[in-house]
C-alpha cells in the first residue's frame, strides 16, 4: 500500500528528503510542513509549524496521513512521537524517536551519562549547574586545557565553547550561568576534555533493535576556509569519508553503534528513526563527541543522493521491525555538497536578495535551504540559502562539478567555501 507522507521541516535537509521520498513508487502523496520553494517541486507545502502538535495531528487526520517523517530535532525533543502514541495516532508510522530517545541530543548531560553507563568511548567530563558553579571553577583549575564547555540543552549548534586558557573557560561559565546567553539550554554545563583527531559522522536508521548504516559523511562547520572562524550549522560536507575503511567501521559498530542500541533497549527507550553519531578518530579509535536524534544538515544533502534504496520502503521496514530484511545500496560515486550562505552568516544574515542562475545548473543538485518567493521570484530568506551537491568519480571530480554549479548561481553577498574536503586532496 502506498503511503501518504507528511515531512516536517524547511531546510536543505528536508528538500533532500522530499526529493528522495517523492521518487518512490510507494509515495502516494507528499506534504511538507512548512517546506520551502524547493520542496514545493516535490510535493505540497503546508503552512504548519512542526512544533504545534495539535495542528499537525489535525492535518494528519484530515488528510489521512500514514507516515510522519520528522526532519529537525526540536519536535522530537518536544515529544512528537509520544504525542502520536497518546492521541490514538499510533497507526501513523513516525520516523523519529520518543522524547526519551531524543534526549540523546536534547541533553548533553543525558548523553554523557548514557555513554559512560554503556562503556562507549567519549571524553572525560563532569556536569555542573548554577548551584555548583564554585565546584565548576575548581574543576576547570584542576583540568587539562583545552577544555570544552557545552550547554546541556538544544542550542542550534552554538552551545559548544572550546577554551585554550583556564581563565577564559572560567569566564565562559559566566556566559552560561549569569548572562543568560544560552537561555535555559545553559542552566547545566558539561565540561569535558578536548579530543584531538579528525571528525566524521556516521548515521544509522534503526527500529530500536536492528539498524542499517548509511553512507558516512564529514561536515565542515567553520565559516572560513581551512576550518577557521566561527562555527556554523555546516558549510559543506563530503561522502564517503576516505579514512572510514572497513576496519574502522567495524570498530565503530562494535564499540559505538551496538552498545548504543543495547543501552536504549536496557533503558526501554523507544527509538525508530535516525541516530547521528558525531565521532572523532583519535589514534585510530572512534570516540563519540555527540549524538543527534535526526540526520544532519548539510550531511543529508550528500548522503541521500548516494543511496540507491527506496527510502519509503526503508521507513516502512523501520516501523514494521523488518529492517533486517534490507541492506543499504550505496552508489560508488563520491559526493561533495557546498552550502551557499548569505552575507552576515553565521551572525545576522542579509535577506531578500534575488537569486539567479539556478536554471543554468547542470550536473549538480540544488537544494534550497533559506529561500522564499516574492512576486514569483526566488529570494534569499536565511543564513544558509542553498546547498549544492555534485557526484563524481572521485572527490576532486565531485568538487569541481559542485563549484561549477555554485559559480553559476548568483545573489548579492553570496558566500561559500571552495575548500570542502580539503584534507583529502
Ligand atoms: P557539537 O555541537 O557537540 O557538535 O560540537 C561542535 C563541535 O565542537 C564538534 O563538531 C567538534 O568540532 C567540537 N567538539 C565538541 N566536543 C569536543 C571535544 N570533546 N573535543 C574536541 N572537539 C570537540
Ligand atoms: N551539520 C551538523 C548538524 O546537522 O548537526
Amino acid at each position: 500500500m502506498a503511503e501518504r507522507i507528511l515531512l516536517l521541516g524547511k531546510g536543505g535537509r528536508e528538500h533532500a528528503f522530499a526529493r528522495k521520498l517523492s521518487e518512490s513508487s510507494l509515495c502516494e502523496h507528499l506534504y511538507i510542513a512548512p517546506g520551502n520553494p524547493g520542496t514545493a517541486w516535490c510535493g505540497t507545502n503546508v503552512a504548519l509549524d512542526p512544533n504545534h502538535f495539535d495542528d499537525i495531528a489535525a492535518f494528519v487526520i484530515q488528510h489521512q496521513i500514514t507516515m510522519l517523517v520528522v526532519g529537525p530535532e526540536e519536535p522530537l525533543v518536544l515529544g512528537i512521537w509520544d504525542y502520536f502514541q497518546q492521541r490514538h495516532l499510533s497507526h501513523v508510522r513516525v520516523i523519529g524517536p520518543s522524547a526519551n530517545g531524543a534526549q540523546l541530543e536534547g541533553s548533553k548531560d543525558f548523553a554523557k551519562q548514557f555513554l559512560i553507563r554503556n562503556h562507549i568511548p567519549t571524553a572525560d567530563y563532569r556536569t555542573f549547574t548554577r548551584d555548583t558553579k564554585k565546584e565548576a571553577v575548581a574543576f576547570i583549575r584542576s583540568f587539562t586545557t583545552p577544555v570544552v564547555l557545552k550547554a546541556d540543552g538544544l542550542a542550534a549548534g552554538k552551545g559548544v565553547i572550546i577554551c585554550t586558557d583556564k581563565q577564559e573557560a572560567i569566564n565562559t561559565l559566566d556566559d552560561f550561568f549569569d548572562s543568560g546567553k544560552f537561555g535555559t539550554a545553559g542552566n547545566k554545563v558539561v565540561i569535558e576534555s578536548f579530543l584531538r583527531g579528525i571528525e566524521l559522522s556516521v548515521f544509522i536508521l534503526t527500529d530500536g533493535k536492528d539498524y542499517l548504516i548509511l553512507p558516512t559523511a564529514k561536515d565542515y562547520k567553520r565559516i572560513g576556509e581551512g576550518d577557521t572562524g566561527l562555527n556554523t550549522g555546516g558549510m559543506g560536507a563530503i561522502s564517503p569519508v576516505p579514512f572510514a575503511d572497513d576496519a574502522f567501521m567495524k570498530k565503530i559498530e562494535d564499540r559505538v553503534i551496538k552498545p548504543t542500541l543495547r543501552g536504549l533497549n536496557e533503558q526501554q527507550i523507544a527509538y525508530t528513526g535516525f541516530i547521528y553519531f558525531g565521532l572523532i578518530k583519535v589514534d585510530d579509535n572512534p570516540f563519540v563527541i555527540e549524538y543527534n536524534c535526526r540526520l544532519g544538515d548539510p550531511e543529508t544533502e550528500v548522503v541521500l543522493p548516494r543511496i540507491e534504496n527506496d527510502l519509503v520502503q526503508l521507513f516502512i521496514a523501520a516501523t514494521d521491525n523488518t529492517l533486517h530484511e534490507h541492506t543499504i545500496t550505496q552508489n560508488k560515486l563520491h559526493g561533495v555538497t557546498i552550502v551557499v550562505a548569505a552575507s552576515g552568516y553565521p551572525g545576522t544574515p542579509e535577506k531578500g536578495k534575488f537569486i539567479s542562475g539556478m536554471d543554468q545548473v547542470h550536473d549538480a543538485i540544488v537544494f534550497q535551504s533559506g529561500t522564499t518567493l516574492a512576486d514569483q521570484l526566488l529570494i534569499s530568506n536565511g543564513g544558509r540559502v542553498l546547498t549544492i551537491t555534485a557526484l563524481g568519480q572521485d572527490l576532486s571530480d565531485a568538487r569541481s562539478k559542485a563549484l561549477q554549479a555554485v559559480d553559476t548561481i548568483s545573489f548579492e553577498g553570496k558566500y561559500f567555501r571552495r575548500d570542502i574536503g580539503y584534507e583529502f586532496f
